[in-house]
């Protein structure tokens, strides 16, 4: 396998290996944090355990750096993949060192995110995360899907890390809280969440059906060309195609 397939497959293959299952157990947690607020509240006693609060946090701070992790590295690797192929180090070295440097310091401020406590902090790196994250995502390497932008993989995708982000930023506050107002902002927004992951499942299979490998990318360029998913046509990879019938 070449290295552009590898950085291909590596972004599929760490959601599928990595975060998803994160999110099961992490959903999983968080609906039995919850019954147990609601029985304790109640009165009543949970058997659910005292601990699965802090459990779910754990796994949710793992779940974050993973779906963090993988949105820049979906971002990055199109990126880098395509400036090389399209010798955009040479002909634009100025944007090719500006991503690189949005590249690490987005990775920076996540850690530094992780590592805050004070609530200015925590919103001041929780910004630059997200914000390098869409800067990234607004080169013009990255194919965003704005055409139809209701299932864009990049769309759901950086709005699933924004959440994750903002999940890590505002953990001391949802214990602070005594009205519960960041409890329930966090539980309905991670609702929506759930819903995004399932729609980057459905999306990133697509896309993976979609981008061919290296072998594979003179001839389904040319499908892409010739529009063959509206009309009948013959394809040649492009070095093929004699002169006359250009
Ligand atoms: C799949 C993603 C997630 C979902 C669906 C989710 C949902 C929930 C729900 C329903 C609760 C209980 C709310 C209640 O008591 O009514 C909760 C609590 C909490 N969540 Fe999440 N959450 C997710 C990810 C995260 C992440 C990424 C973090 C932070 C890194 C996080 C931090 C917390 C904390 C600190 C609590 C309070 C736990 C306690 O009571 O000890 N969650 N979450
Ligand atoms: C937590 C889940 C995921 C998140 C947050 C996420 C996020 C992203 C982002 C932001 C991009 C860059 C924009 C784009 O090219 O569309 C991307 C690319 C991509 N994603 Fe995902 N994704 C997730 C899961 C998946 C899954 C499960 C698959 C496939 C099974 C997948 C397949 C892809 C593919 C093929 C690309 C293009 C990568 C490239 O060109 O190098 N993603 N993803």
């Amino acid at each position: 396998m070449s290295i552009a397939d590898f950085t291909l497959i590596l972004h599929p293959m760490l959601a599928v290996v990595f975060v998803f299952p994160l999110i099961g157990i992490a959903t999983a947690l968080a609906w039995q944090t919850r019954q147990r607020r609601l029985t304790v509240e109640s009165k009543a006693k949970s058997k659910i355990p005292p601990v699965v609060g802090s459990e779910h946090l754990s796994i949710g701070r793992w779940l974050a750096a993973g779906v963090i992790g993988v949105a820049l590295l979906g971002v990055s690797a199109p990126i880098i993949r395509k400036m090389i192929l399209n010798g955009t180090f040479a002909e634009e070295p100025g944007r090719a060192a500006f991503v690189g440097l949005m590249i690490v310091l987005t990775a920076a401020s996540a850690v530094m995110l992780y590592r805050a406590t004070p609530a200015h902090w925590r919103g001041i790196f929780a910004t630059l995360t997200g914000m390098g994250l869409i800067i990234l995502g607004c080169q013009p390497e990255v194919f965003r899907r704005g055409y139809e932008w209701y299932t864009s993989h990049y769309y759901f995708g950086i709005v699933a890390a924004l959440l994750m982000i903002l999940s890590v930023a505002v953990v001391p506050d949802i214990y602070k809280d005594k009205q519960k107002r960041w409890r329930r902002a966090h539980a309905a927004l991670n609702a929506i969440a759930v819903l995004l992951f399932i729609g980057q499942g459905f999306t990133g299979a697509r896309d993976l059906l979609e981008i061919p490998l290296s072998w594979q990318n003179p001839y389904v360029s040319e499908l892409y060309a010739k529009q063959c998913q509206t009309q009948e046509c013959v394809v040649l990879p492009a070095s093929e195609v004699p002169d006359s019938a250009e």
